[in-house]
């Protein structure tokens, strides 16, 4: 049974950073979720209003600062480009970090060769932000294709690292309505186990085999 967007039990403002392969993606299935969708890069609205138009109908552009006030707002920015966001934007919001490090695609990057998560950083100078980890292990092109109903038995996964409970009950509600099971990953610091290189970011997973990788992730210290 294909995932028709009838689901959504609360409909959310959806701010959506980042009009590229990820941001357009998220931003359809939140429209077919029912959810409210604003979209923004760090130009004028004026120059994503077609693409919006054409790519994800049902949402507007707008200015990055008319995010403000969103339920969410997403972050779907290339990660080496973390640093050139407006801050002020997100202060203040509940945002869900989709970055992913990849250092063929953005070059070398210290902090994020070693040590902390990468939203562990990315929170550090995001700073007054409740920052969820999600939605960064689906490819854009399956985010569509690969949603279903709650309580499917085969139903995709997605696993959520934060460290704010409220955030990430808001945010496992979204995910849900957008045709997936939510699953705790726990603190920020856990985003590891969702990085690029883990089984978590590579492959599908329901919550029940989520759940047991995650559980084996915990046995495996992270190298710091
Ligand atoms: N590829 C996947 O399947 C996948 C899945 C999940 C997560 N991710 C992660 O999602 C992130 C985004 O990837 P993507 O493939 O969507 O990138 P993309 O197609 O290159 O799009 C990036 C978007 O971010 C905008 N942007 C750049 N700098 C900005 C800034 N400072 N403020 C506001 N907007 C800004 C760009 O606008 P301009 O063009 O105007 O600069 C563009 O609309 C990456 O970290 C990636 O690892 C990828």
């Amino acid at each position: 049974m294909q995932w028709r967007g009838s689901f959504v039990t609360q409909q959310l403002s959806i701010g959506i950073l980042g009009a590229g392969r990820v941001g357009t993606a998220i931003g359809r299935q939140a429209v077919r979720a029912g959810h409210q969708v604003r979209i923004a890069t760090g130009k004028p609205a004026g120059q994503i209003q077609l693409l919006t138009e054409v790519i994800v109908p049902g949402a507007e552009a707008v200015d990055a600062p008319d995010l403000r006030g969103s339920d969410i707002i997403v972050v779907a920015v290339p990660l080496h480009k973390y640093r050139s966001i407006d801050t002020a934007v997100l202060t203040g919001h509940v945002v869900i970090d989709t970055m992913n490090y990849w250092s063929p695609v953005d070059g070398v990057l210290d902090e994020f060769e070693s040590g902390p998560s990468t939203s562990e950083v990315v929170a550090d100078f995001f700073g007054e932000v409740l920052l969820v980890k999600t939605l960064n292990h689906i490819g854009y092109h399956d985010l569509e294709v690969d949603a279903l109903p709650a309580g499917t038995p085969t139903r995709r996964a997605l696993a959520l690292a934060a460290d704010d409970e409220e955030a990430k009950q808001l945010v496992a509600a979204f995910i849900d309505s957008l045709g997936y099971d939510a699953v705790d990953a726990g603190p920020l610091a856990a985003g590891h186990a969702l990085e690029n290189g883990t089984e978590i970011f590579a492959g599908r997973h329901t919550a029940d085999q989520l759940r047991q990788l995650l559980a084996e992730y915990g046995r495996v210290p992270v190298s710091v």
